[in-house]
Order: structure tokens, then C-alpha cells, then sequence
């Protein structure tokens, strides 16, 4: 046994007899963490980490376009520092143009010259949006993705839009020759085909659509949308993810069942309004038993040679101060990063089968960035948690596991044990280092952690990222947009087992470097 091993030997043996128990908030506490780099539990999809962006409240106006005439510095009419904070965290993938104005938008609208573009009219469902004026359509979205290196995914319109229209759009996008839409796209300047991948056919047509209605629209649209326009395309239905909420109790069965025949994805969106500390970093957990569910659907009804994924399209917490008629404005907090830390290591755990997720959205709505007409920009915790994930972790699972106590859900929460370690280990491929992230839900006690590395000699010297700040509610702001950021430090003390110190209400990521 490692001499460590024999000075923490009556604590540990105390800590594993507990676990997995509730623990007070004043009691210490100790934890074992487990990973196994010889165990590889599946690859993650790097999708995981993408975007949305939609015309409501100031995300798209206001925000990432401010117009090519701006005073701000821009590309093309699009915030140079914005595109530098998708750039930054790697984007692979962005949804557009909705979320809810994806039913009321046609395409047409926003494409030719920008002076004889309409404008047109946003329903105040577009959650205070300061009206289309069509100046940033499909070409000025594609021309955003090229910058950031991001994949496309257009959410076509099947509220008030038609199965033609969106197989028109797929041809303007996609298509090569002369046939009308492509030629169309070429006069607009844009010669070579963008070869937009990701389709979605609808966004949450539960609000517009009865399950069979909306069964019989997918194979309808997916028909025209694939076998005519572009056979290469994925195809995204949209799925439920609230059995309480209008037809979650069949939605999922519906469509799996008389639609899965030409789909690639059915699509989940995780909301989740809390504002208690321990509610709101342990609500991730809510999002395993719905992927759990649609797992089992997907299982049940859809053929094994048709292979059919999660996309969990739309996810973020709503605060009791983000409304509609705000533009869904809300103050980010510490605790909104570690909430969002747990929504990644939900994503790691089920990588198998969720493989795409956009978190909605990057700018000024539920925000992750905020900005200012006066050319203002700051960051919010939930950023710094995409940062520290798309930078420090790697694209292979890792078996890990966790021993430590933990608290009861709240009646609200319905979530009956959340354990006050959450982790998710990866192997990152081009170094060959291995990521450990550490989320510690415990909003007073630093929690003492034996580390056990199987399958690697980690060597002494690992580096630290850490995101925490002396208050759950410390937030950034225009005039402190520094006061959280992602901490880096380095630690001597690492091996195959060690001890480390998580501290209270934090997110680390360790990464291991071998000997
Ligand atoms: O972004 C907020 C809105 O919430 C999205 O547009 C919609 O899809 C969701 O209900």
C-alpha cells in the first residue's frame, strides 16, 4: 500500500462505508474517484459542444450582427469579438435560424440583395426580438460558420412553412447546375455549394402538431427533403423530452414508430427553471432519465440497420428572471457554470447516443456572452465551463467512478440522490493525456479525494483548470468582466494514486500527463 494510502487509511475506509449516503452540509467529507484508461466506454462527439443562434430578443440583432456600417469592429457585419468567443471554444456546430422563429421564418426573405430584402413580421413569440429586417439570412449565416469553422444546421419551417419550401432551401444550399434555386444562389455570389448538413424538420412541433399530424409531416418533408434535394443530408425530427408537457406521454412513440424511416436524429430539448443553488447544479441529472427513455424508444421501434441518434438541439436553465418580454435577459451566475459542467458529463456518459446538443444561445438570450450596442462584451460562467471542456477534455470516454455522499433532491427538483462529486474522465488523443473533470456540488466543504488511475503511469506534474469564485453568486459584468475566470495552475502531487482537494461549489479538470 502507498505510504498516503496508509495516512488516509482510516478516513477512506470510514468514506467508503457512507457512500452513497446523504450527507448534512456541515459534515466533512472525503470521496474516492476510479478511472480506468484501458476502459474505453465510447467516442464523443464533438457536436456536443455546439451553438444556437435565432432572431430573439438581442441574440442575432444586437448581438452577433451589428451590420457592415457599425461603428463595432465587424466582419461582413458580424461582432469581431463575438466570432473570436465562438472561434475560442471551437464551435463545431451552429442551429439556426431557431428555436421558435424557425416556424415563422421563409427563407426567401433573407436571401438577393440586402436593399430589397423584406421586412417582416416576428410574432411577440419571438421573445422580444427587435424585428426581422432579413439582413442576416441563410448566405450571411453560412458566411458566419466559415469564419468560426462550424457545421451549419438549419432548423427548416414546418409551422407555418411548407415541405417545398424547405426542399427549395436544401437546393439553394446544397445543390449544383441550374436548376432554379441553385442558380439562384449563384447569382447571389456564392458559386459552390455550401453543403449544409444538418436538417431539422421542425422545432418543438408539439406546439404546433398533434403526434400523428406531425408523423405524417416528417416522412412528407423527409421525403422531399432527401430523396429529391440531397440524399447526403442528416435529418433531425424534433422529439419531447417532458412527458407532463401537451403530448410528452406519445410524442416520441409516435414519430419513432411511423417516421424513423428516412431520420438520422431525434432531437431533445433540456430547459430547466431553477434558482436554488443545489437545484440548479444538480439538474443535469433530470436530462439522464429522458435520454434514458428516448434511448429505450429508439431501441424498441427503430430497425437495428437504421441507426438513429439524440441531438439534445436546445439546453440551458431559465432563471425567474428571464421573460419573454426581456428577451430572455438573465443574470449568470458561478453556480450556471457548474450546471453546465453536469450537462457536459451527461452528454459524456450517454456518447453513444447523444452526439449533437446546442446550447441556446451563445449571445444575450439565457446568455453565455453579453454584449452592448457601445461595443461592450463580457462572458458568463457558462462560457468559461465551454472553454475549460472544449479545451481540456479529450474525445474518449474513460470508465470512472465515484464513491462519496450526497443530498436529496428537492420536491422541485424530483432528482431523489444527488451525489456531491460528479466526474467525467477522457483520454485525449493527440497528447495521450487524460482529463479529469471534477464538478463539487457541496456549496461549504472542499472534499478530499483519493484518485485511483488504472492503465497510466501519470507523472508528478499535472495541470489545474479550475472555475470557481469566493460566492455561488459571483457573476461577471460589463464593468468587472474579469471577476470569474478559468483559473490555471499546475500541482506536483499527481500519480497513480494521489489525493486532491476539490474546493466547495467548484469545477476542476486535471490533466494527467504520463510519465
Ligand atoms: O431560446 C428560447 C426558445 O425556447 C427557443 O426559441 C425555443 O425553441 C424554446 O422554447
Amino acid at each position: 500500500m502507498k505510504p498516503f494510502l496508509s495516512v488516509l487509511g482510516v478516513l477512506l475506509t470510514a468514506c467508503l462505508y457512507v457512500v452513497p449516503t446523504l450527507a448534512g452540509e456541515n459534515e466533512k467529507l472525503c470521496a474516492v474517484i476510479r478511472v480506468d484508461v484501458g476502459k474505453h466506454t465510447g467516442i464523443i462527439n464533438r457536436n456536443i459542444y455546439g451553438q444556437m443562434v435565432e432572431n430573439c430578443g438581442n441574440c442575432v440583432y444586437h448581438g452577433l450582427w451589428v451590420g457592415k456600417d457599425s461603428k463595432i469592429p465587424n466582419i461582413r457585419g458580424m461582432r469581431k469579438d463575438v466570432i473570436e468567443k465562438f472561434k475560442a471554444i471551437n464551435t463545431p456546430v451552429v442551429r439556426w435560424p431557431g428555436g421558435t422563429p424557425s416556424e415563422y421564418y421563409h427563407w426567401l426573405d433573407g436571401v438577393g440583395p440586402v436593399e430589397k430584402r423584406p421586412e417582416t413580421l416576428l410574432p411577440g413569440l419571438c421573445l422580444a426580438s427587435p424585428g426581422e429586417t432579413n439582413a442576416f439570412g441563410t448566405d450571411e449565416f453560412m458566411d458566419f460558420c466559415r469564419l468560426i469553422g462550424a457545421e451549419p444546421y438549419i432548423c427548416a419551417n414546418v409551422g407555418t412553412g411548407t415541405p417545398e419550401e424547405a426542399a427549395n432551401w436544401i437546393e439553394y444550399c446544397n445543390r449544383n447546375g441550374n436548376t432554379q434555386y441553385a442558380a439562384m444562389r449563384k447569382n447571389n455570389g456564392h458559386p459552390e455549394p455550401y453543403g449544409v448538413k444538418y436538417w431539422g424538420i421542425g422545432n418543438e412541433s408539439y406546439f404546433w402538431h398533434t403526434p400523428k399530424s406531425y408523423s405524417l409531416l416528417v416522412n412528407q418533408y423527409a421525403k422531399i427533403m432527401k430523396t429529391m434535394a440531397d440524399t447526403s443530408i442528416s435529418l433531425i425530427a424534433a422529439g419531447h423530452n417532458d412527458p407532463n408537457v401537451q403530448y410528452g406521454k406519445e410524442w416520441n412513440y409516435e414519430v419513432l414508430k411511423n417516421a424513423s424511416e428516412f431520420l438520422d436524429f431525434i432531437s431533445l430539448h433540456a430547459y430547466y427553471f431553477y434558482d436554488d443553488y443545489y437545484d440548479v447544479v444538480a439538474c443535469p441529472l433530470k436530462a439522464e432519465p429522458e435520454i434514458a427513455r428516448l434511448r429505450k424508444l429508439i431501441n424498441e421501434l427503430v430497425r437495428e440497420n437504421n441507426k438513429l441518434e439524440i441531438t439534445m438541439d436546445e439546453w440551458n436553465i431559465w432563471h425567474k428572471e428571464a421573460k419573454t418580454y426581456n428577451g430572455l435577459m438573465q443574470k449568470c451566475t458561478l453556480m450556471d457554470g457548474l450546471y453546465a459542467a453536469g450537462m457536459f458529463h451527461v452528454f459524456h456518459r450517454n456518447c453513444d447516443i447523444v452526439t449533437m446538443a446546442n446550447f441556446c444561445d451563445l449571445v444575450n438570450q439565457l446568455p453565455a456572452i453579453v454584449t452592448n450596442d457601445e461595443g461592450g462584451l463580457y462572458v458568463n460562467p457558462i462560457y468559461l465551463a465551454f472553454v475549460m471542456y472544449t479545451q481540456h477534455t479529450g474525445k474518449i470516454a474513460l470508465q470512472s467512478d465515484v464513491e462519496v455522499a450526497g443530498y436529496r433532491g428537492t420536491e422541485k427538483l424530483h432528482v431523489a440522490y444527488v451525489p456531491y462529486l460528479d466526474c467525467s474522465a477522457t483520454l485525449i488523443e493527440e497528447t495521450g493525456h487524460v482529463s479529469l473533470a471534477v464538478i463539487n456540488r457541496h456549496q461549504k466543504q472542499e472534499i478530499v479525494t483519493e484518485i485511483n488511475i488504472q492503465g497510466l503511469r501519470p507523472g508528478k506534474k499535472a495541470k489545474i483548470y479550475v472555475l470557481n469564485a469566493p460566492e455561488v453568486t459571483a457573476a461577471n459584468d460589463f464593468d468587472h468582466p474579469e471577476n470569474i475566470v478559468v483559473a490555471e495552475s499546475s500541482f506536483t502531487g499527481a500519480g497513480t494514486d494521489f489525493t486532491y482537494t476539490f474546493p466547495a461549489h467548484s469545477v476542476t479538470i486535471l490533466e494527467l500527463i504520463p510519465e
